[in-house]
């Protein structure tokens, strides 16, 4: 049977993160080659890197810490949109048929900051045969005006609505990595790295340890894996590490 996957392309990976504004071609270009290669069904999800970050700072922005500046809002969403053209064109140059889905037109949080994401959209699209491609953003956030999504957390809504069979994060590191610095194989709860407990658990667009303690609440495996291992990934393999809290 065609799996079905959900993979996010970290910022990091597809900008380059010193320069506003600024896609890594290259890196973009062999990410794309490498998903046109599979024959399952692909969600993709995309980071903000040097697009999303850079306005979301600017404008004070995070994922709990809201704005009601409209245009600093649409600045985030705007350069967002830039990024996921660049990301979309890039998928159907290769081969995917990609089409972009808008978190901001969608999702939104409420008082605790729960997010909730209609997915209607992207099932019927991965049915249609299309590969919905979401992106981090600014939503709705009730008593906030809007706060940043990130990707991880879209991954997170979206791999149980389309029954994901795995789920793939390409960051620039090549895993979870333990207090040398080692790659980390397998991670079943976060108490398994105690290097994790270094970083803060709450914070769910950067740190390692709250986009671990996510993925163990999916249904299910999730590698976590390095640019170079995407084609790995895509062809069954477990590269970097796995996170599987089942
Ligand atoms: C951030 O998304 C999106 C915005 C800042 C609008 P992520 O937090 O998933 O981005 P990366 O992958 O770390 O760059």
């Amino acid at each position: 049977m065609t799996e079905t996957l959900v993979v996010k392309l970290g910022g990091s990976v597809i900008t380059d993160k010193s320069e506003p504004e600024t896609v890594d071609r290259e890196a973009l270009a062999a990410a794309a080659a490498a998903l046109a290669g599979t024959d399952a069904r692909l969600v993709v999800v995309h980071g903000g890197g040097s697009f999303g970050h850079h306005h979301a700072d600017e404008h004070g922005v995070t994922t709990e810490r809201g704005t009601r500046d409209a245009a600093g809002a649409l600045a985030v969403h705007e350069a967002m949109t830039r990024l996921s053209r660049e990301v979309v064109d890039a998928l159907q140059s290769a081969g995917v048929p990609a089409l972009p889905v808008r978190p901001l037109s969608a999702g939104s949080r409420d008082a605790d900051g729960d997010l909730s994401l209609p997915t209607e959209q992207v099932r019927r699209l991965l049915g249609e045969g299309f590969a919905p491609v979401l992106h981090g953003d600014v939503v709705a956030h009730e008593g906030e005006g809007v706060t940043v999504v990130s990707g991880d957390e879209l991954v997170v809504e979206a791999a149980p609505a389309v029954d994901a069979d795995r789920v793939g994060l390409c960051s620039t590191v090549p895993g979870v990595l333990d207090g040398d610095g080692d790659v980390v194989e397998r991670v079943s709860a976060v108490e398994d790295v105690p290097a994790l407990g270094d970083s803060d658990a709450t914070d769910v667009t950067g740190g390692m340890a709250g986009k671990v303690q996510s993925l163990l609440g999916l249904s299910a495996p999730a590698q976590i894996f390095g640019p170079d291992a995407l084609s790995d990934f895509l062809a069954g393999e477990a590269p970097g590490t796995t996170v599987d809290g089942r």
